[in-house]
């Protein structure tokens, strides 16, 4: 994921959902991305990611179920939380996030066990033209453009 955020994250405004406690966030931090919003569910993972001192970087505690896009991003993150929501919650979230997403922006999934996920990663890819697919057996990762 790093790599991939090495790869696609430069000057982009960037918004990870299920974030955790910032460990992505972290590591990316020599990215010179312009912005970097995480949203997680759990106020503690929040608390945690918050103290990543870097006025790029903010943090907010929301389900992704209720998060709206409320500014302009270009990279979009999901790694290991999509599966978290119900099917139809799935595919609501993926057509707010693409529509709210900027012309030439992508998103950037992962999953750790693809063959128990594959309706989710099914889902990911009716969404737009895959531009990266890499990983192992179970886990994958997928870099989908914005159409
Ligand atoms: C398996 S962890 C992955 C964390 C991080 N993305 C990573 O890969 O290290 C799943 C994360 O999704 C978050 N999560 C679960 N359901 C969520 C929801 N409805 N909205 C936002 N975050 C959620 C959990 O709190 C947890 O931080």
């Amino acid at each position: 994921m790093l790599q991939l955020v090495e790869q696609y994250g430069a000057n982009r405004r960037i918004v990870e959902l299920g974030c955790g406690d910032g460990s992505l966030a972290r590591r990316v931090v020599h990215v010179p991305h312009t912005s970097y919003l995480g949203i997680d569910v759990a106020d503690r993972a929040t608390a945690t990611a918050s103290e990543i001192n870097d006025p790029r970087y903010s943090f907010r505690t929301c389900s992704m179920q209720n998060w709206h896009p409320d500014g302009a991003f270009d990279l979009l993150i999901m790694e290991e939380c999509l599966y978290y929501l119900g099917a139809k919650a799935q595919d609501a979230l993926l057509e707010r996030a693409f529509a709210a997403m900027a012309p030439g922006g992508v998103a950037i999934f992962s999953v750790r066990d693809a063959e128990k996920q594959k309706l989710t990663l099914d889902r990911i890819r009716r969404q737009g033209p895959i531009v990266q697919e890499c990983g192992e057996t179970y886990r994958k990762y997928l870099v989908v453009a914005r159409e």
